[in-house]
């Protein structure tokens, strides 16, 4: 059974912000987008690296070492290994860059704001 935990308070997730945090040992990045708060794993689906670091853009998130986009709420990929360091890339190099790796989606938790206050379920 999935516990709820606390991360913090509804003026702390402001709209277009991502911000990291701790969860029972676990990084997840949590941001206020269009449909409410939502919360996917510190882990890009592409390398095991950060997503901290990124970008909002509109409701999705954006990674910052190789651009891949996910929708921030269903984890579901938008754009594989568009770039690389936020610089976007021509077409053919997506190939070298994902390293073979196919699209894949974001692993995402379920969160729930609640008189004024936001916890994940992990
Ligand atoms: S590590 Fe995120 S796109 Fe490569």
């Amino acid at each position: 059974m999935a516990n709820r935990v606390l991360v913090g308070t509804s003026e702390e997730f402001p709209a277009g912000e991502l911000k990291a945090v701790k969860v029972e040992g676990e990084s997840i990045v949590v941001a206020r987008v269009s449909s409410g708060v939502c919360a996917v794993k510190n882990k890009c689906a592409h390398l095991p690296l950060p997503l901290a670091g990124g970008k909002l853009e509109g409701d999705s998130i954006v990674c910052p070492w190789h651009n891949s986009k996910y929708e921030m709420c269903s984890g579901e990929n938008q754009d594989w290994v568009a770039g690389l360091l936020g610089i976007k890339m021509p077409n053919w190099s997506r190939s070298l860059i994902s390293f073979g790796k196919k699209p894949q989606p974001l692993t995402t938790y379920i969160v729930i704001e609640e008189d004024g206050k936001v916890y994940v379920e992990i």
